[in-house]
């Protein structure tokens, strides 16, 4: 298995488990917990993190195949 997995939860976020550093465009670290979710929905206020705001309208269940 990876060291990180990233999870697309259905009607939500990415959510990423495992040792992994997020960097902003200028390269500096978001502080962040062992699992953690991204927004994939665009419409979280504190981005890349997903804030539950694509309980409003976001619909995706994309599957692997
Ligand atoms: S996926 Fe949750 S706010 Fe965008």
């Amino acid at each position: 298995m990876a060291d990180v997995t990233i999870k697309l939860m259905d009607n939500g976020p990415y959510l990423v488990s495992g040792n992994v550093e997020v960097l902003d465009a200028e390269g500096n670290k978001f502080t962040t917990n062992e699992q953690f979710a991204l927004c994939r929905c665009g419409h979280s206020k504190g981005k890349p993190f997903c804030d539950g705001s694509h309980k409003a309208s976001f619909q995706d269940a994309a599957r692997a195949h």
